[in-house]
């Protein structure tokens, strides 16, 4: 089944065509890349994906439902969530506080308890807790829920950043490059979390420059350049398609 569906997806920023009828569907519990150029538009994809930006035309559809243009909090309640490209915690909270308020946005007791602190409240609180700590053990951070968030290693940042992602408790997770500026072991290592979600029942697509995480993961590969879709496939096929070579050349070669 497909869980996502984006069709003819369109965004214009004036004369700059970020995405341009972009189509592709996102099976059910499969780890999906996007790849392309710097200013491809990979970005701008996630952010229509997640309501950060309106598209200029087309349309998603998650589940079967039309969930064009919904809000970022609305996105996230219908089971999206996502990381961001440049990290974005809350530095001044510990490792545990950053994943609750994620979670925070799904506690059923809401703003009335959260004000009278009753019971439901504090059961809930508990159980957003223990959680918590399991999104964290899923990332490898178990042992640092009471760090403050600034000291945490760079590394470690990018895994909290996948942790609150989780808290928000997603059926798609979008990862905007997550290996971004990690050396290869700490690569790998997010390569099996990715794994990890994956058997989870969680469907990934994630944004990497990484070539061989890119190609060692993914079931399928998105190719963007200048907002166009070129080309999609298996790793095998992208590796070998000459539009795909074209687009990367004088960028590095493809793994
Ligand atoms: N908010 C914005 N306003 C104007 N132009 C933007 C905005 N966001 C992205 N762009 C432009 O859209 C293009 C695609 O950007 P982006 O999606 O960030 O690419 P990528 O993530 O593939 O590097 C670039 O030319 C970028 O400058
Ligand atoms: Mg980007």
């Amino acid at each position: 089944m497909h869980l996502l569906e984006v069709r003819g997806l369109t965004k214009h920023f004036g004369g700059v065509k970020a995405l341009e009828e972009v189509d592709f569907r996102v099976e059910e519990n499969s780890i999906v890349s996007v790849i392309g150029p710097n200013g491809a538009g990979k970005t701008t994809l996630f952010n229509c994906l997640t309501g950060l930006t309106r598209p200029t035309k087309g349309r998603i559809h998650l589940e079967g439902a039309d969930i064009t243009g919904s809000s970022p909090h609305r996105a996230v309640r219908l089971g999206i969530a996502r990381t961001f490209q440049n990290i974005r915690l809350f530095r001044e909270m510990t490792v545990l506080e950053n994943v609750l308020v994620s979670q925070h946005l799904r506690i059923r007791s809401g703003l009335f308890g959260v004000l009278f602190r009753n019971r439901n409240f504090l059961r809930d609180e508990k159980e957003a807790v223990e959680r918590g700590l399991e999104y964290l053990a899923l990332v490898g951070l178990e042992g640092a829920a009471d760090v403050t968030s600034f000291n945490l290693p760079y590394g470690d940042q990018r895994r909290l950043e996948i942790a609150r992602a989780l808290a928000a408790e997603p059926t798609l997770l979008l990862l905007d490059e997550p290996t971004a500026g990690m050396n290869p072991h700490e690569t790998s290592e997010i390569m099996e979390i990715i794994w990890k979600l994956q058997k989870l029942g969680k469907t990934i697509v994630l944004i990497e420059h990484d070539m061989r995480l890119v190609m060692g993961i993914s079931e399928s590969i998105i190719v963007l350049n200048h907002g166009v879709k070129i080309a999609e496939g298996p790793p095998e096929a992208i590796r070998k398609d000459s539009l795909v070579i074209e687009a990367y050349l004088g960028k590095g070669t493809l793994a």
